[in-house]
């Protein structure tokens, strides 16, 4: 097979930060995406409707796709403002509420400490049906890095699912086989996103020899076990996983430093590397069910109408190593294997 024709994808988990990134980051990724989940966690965390407009506009005023659509999110911290964002929900404004546990990761200091503290507002989101997306990791010193999803599942989410069962949960970049074999066995409500870079990458790749600090994310890479089991899970056709990239850009300066921050760019190939795992493992029948149409069913939304058609190369692509300007530069994620496929173009 060496053509491919698909629904548009969708990317359920990006990060668009502010100012000069978002001038290059919308445009790279409304060229590949129809819709995307826009991560609210700025330095100013995203909690109100007038946010959300500003941002949101911004990120339109960037698009380069007419059926480009953000879907914007509400940062949930434990004073969250829910008659806002019932307001907000109703009026078309935001799609759903992101949990971060307090510390978690980038710009989460201001997320859930106390998850009992947030019940009121789940409470609300389930009567509205309005998504959470969960960062699942315990921030807790005495738990190891490498365990802390495990920990979230059995100590925070099983409870939140006991008492809101009919709450749409997005366990969001899923690492583990733990969390696979817990959303395998999950009610509905409960599906996960799942990364390029987290299909591809496990912590060895991440430590051996020398570190590699544009390898590094949250949640961490986990053991090649992990890996092949979220590969399994993501090329299985199950509708209980889709993309999410976790696209999450920062300045080259903050990520080659002493404290390095966490986040993987990797917008740019996402398409193309995804489609080569799927071919890796023979399951280009699946690319489309992962990519395109397992998201809209969480969501209760339509398939894209666009299609986008993928073809295999005889020599491997080439990507550019940076996006940059004169004000930043970041570093593209580039897989440590040869990618064959390519977009060749879109049908409208
Ligand atoms: C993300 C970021 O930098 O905003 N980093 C990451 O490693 N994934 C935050 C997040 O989604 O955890
Ligand atoms: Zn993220």
């Amino acid at each position: 097979m060496s053509i491919l024709e698909i629904i548009k994808p969708d990317d359920w988990h990006v990060h668009f930060r502010e100012g000069d990134f978002i001038k290059s980051l919308v445009p790279e990724t409304s060229k590949l995406y129809n819709r995307v989940i826009v991560m609210p966690n700025l330095s100013n965390p995203i909690t109100s409707i007038a946010q959300i407009k500003k941002y949101k506009n911004e990120i339109l005023n960037n698009s380069v796709n007419k059926n480009f659509e953000p879907l914007m999110t509400f940062y949930l911290t434990e004073s969250l403002d829910v008659n806002e964002l019932i307001k907000a929900f109703k009026n078309n404004l935001v799609f759903a509420v992101k949990l971060y546990p307090s510390g978690a990761t980038t710009n989460s200091a201001k997320g859930v400490k106390n998850f009992k503290n947030i019940f009121p507002v789940l409470e609300k989101m389930s009567e509205k049906n309005i998504p959470l997306l969960i960062h699942g990791e315990v921030n807790d010193k005495k738990i190891d890095i490498f365990d802390r999803e495990k920990i979230f599942i059995e100590n925070e989410l099983i409870p939140i699912i006991e008492k809101f069962p009919f709450l749409k949960i997005t366990l969001e970049h899923i690492t583990t086989k733990f969390a696979v074999d817990f959303v395998e066995k999950s009610n509905s409500n409960i599906k996960a996103s799942i990364t390029p870079h987290h299909l591809i990458l496990n912590r060895t790749d991440l430590l051996e020899h020398k570190i590699k600090p544009h390898y590094y994310c949250l949640p961490i890479l986990k053991k090649e076990q992990d890996r092949k089991s979220l590969v399994a899970a993501a090329t299985s056709g199950s509708q209980n996983f889709f993309l999410g990239t976790d696209s999450a850009p920062h300045h080259i300066n903050d990520k080659e430093n002493e404290c390095g921050c966490a986040g993987v760019f990797n917008t740019i190939n996402s398409i193309q590397m995804i489609t080569q795992i799927f071919d890796n493992e023979n399951r280009l029948n699946n690319l489309e069910s992962f990519l395109s149409k397992n998201g809209p069913n969480h969501y209760s939304l339509p398939e894209n109408k666009d299609k986008i058609i993928l073809k295999k190369l005889s020599k491997p692509l080439k990507f550019n190593k940076y996006l940059e300007n004169n004000n930043y530069k970041i570093r593209i994620f580039n897989p440590p294997f040869p990618i064959y496929w390519d977009i060749k173009e879109e049908l409208i």
